[in-house]
């Protein structure tokens, strides 16, 4: 008897807001494999938008053609969701995420991304309305809660009466912001209110905390991985068993370049692009461990030859 053949796991890269950038993910296509599709991180739903206007210039289908993208939408106002979802369905996406996990103050306060989690009903009123207005697929990116983890058990039963592509949990409350550790016990108890299989988002860093996961759900069929990947643009294709290059320096080096002149090209004012590279860099340092002091060099640069001089330290370390 054939064995059935175990199904690859389905890998998004998480919307990391002014990081997993067009500029970041067509450099990561080109040079990675593993990502089935990314998550964009937010707009702002807008009541009458351009879908050619500079509000949606990240999402310009010319500028993402290497990966598959879903764009998503931080909003309350059910209109702005619905006519911004319109927009991005004329630039040609087929789904847009709504965002319920926005931890920030300034963001909550105004009941928007976890900000709705305390609140069920808001949260089936505006799904009613939307997924009577909606012409593409929707799917959810949320927390357990706001403020508490039990929030989510009042919501998965509003869930499940919509036609969601996806539901994709990140085991934590807004309160933690991305501190602490995530709650997989409250993940499991979500899970068993769902109609649906989750998708999980949470410090999946390296095989062994994929592996962790999978064992305790092995229902869930999508992860999404944010910080992990941008640490290590390699993880996707390690956790698929994919084949890595023979020599992972000079891949590295080469998506470093892509990212670099691109944002050199995309951004204007020297500070500005040295500022992203050094953003990246606070992620990415962690595949040079050996390299402290090239990445001490990186962070005090202030012009791009000082700058091109400190990568060059770390890459130089990393190949010995
Ligand atoms: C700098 C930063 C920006 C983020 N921006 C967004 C965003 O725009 N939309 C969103 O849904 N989540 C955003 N997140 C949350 C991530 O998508 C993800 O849920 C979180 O980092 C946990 O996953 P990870 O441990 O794999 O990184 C952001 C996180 C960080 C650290």
């Amino acid at each position: 008897m054939n064995e059935a053949p175990i199904a690859r796991p389905v890998i998004s890269l998480a919307p990391l807001q002014g990081v997993t950038t067009r500029v970041f993910r067509n450099a990561f296509a080109r040079r990675f494999g593993g990502v089935d599709y990314a998550v964009a991180p937010y707009v702002m739903s807008v009541p009458t938008p351009d879908p050619r206007g500079d509000h949606f210039k990240e999402l310009f289908p010319e500028y993402n053609a290497r990966m598959p993208l879903v764009p998503q939408i931080l909003s309350n106002d059910v209109a702005g969701f619905v006519e911004t979802a319109a927009a991005l369905g004329e630039l040609g996406y087929g789904e847009v995420n709504w965002n319920l996990g926005c931890p920030y103050p300034m963001v909550t306060r105004k009941r928007r991304g976890a900000g709705l989690l305390p609140h069920p009903d808001a949260v089936r009123a505006f799904l009613d309305e939307a997924c009577g207005g909606l012409r593409i697929a929707l799917s959810i990116k949320l927390r357990l809660g706001l403020d508490a983890p039990d929030e989510i058990l009042r919501l998965m039963p509003v869930l499940n009466d919509y036609p969601l592509r996806a539901v994709i949990l990140h085991p934590r409350v807004g309160a933690q912001m991305y501190e602490g550790s995530v709650d997989l016990d409250a993940f499991a108890e979500a899970a068993g209110l769902s109609s649906r299989d989750l998708a999980y988002n949470g410090d999946i860093v390296d095989p062994g905390s994929y592996e962790a996961v999978r064992a305790r759900f092995p229902a869930v069929r999508e992860f999404m991985l944010g910080r992990g990947v941008v640490s290590d643009p390699f993880l996707p294709a390690r956790i698929k068993g994919l084949r890595l290059p023979d020599d992972p320096t000079a891949t590295l080096e080469a998506f470093h370049d892509d990212v670099y002149f691109g944002y050199r090209e995309a951004l204007s004012g020297r500070k500005h692009a040295l500022d992203k590279m050094k953003e990246l860099w606070s992620y990415l340092g962690a595949s040079f461990p050996r390299a402290e002091n090239g990445l001490k060099e990186i962070r005090k640069s202030t012009s791009f030859e000082t700058y091109e001089a400190a990568v060059r330290t770390v890459l130089s370390v990393a190949a010995q």
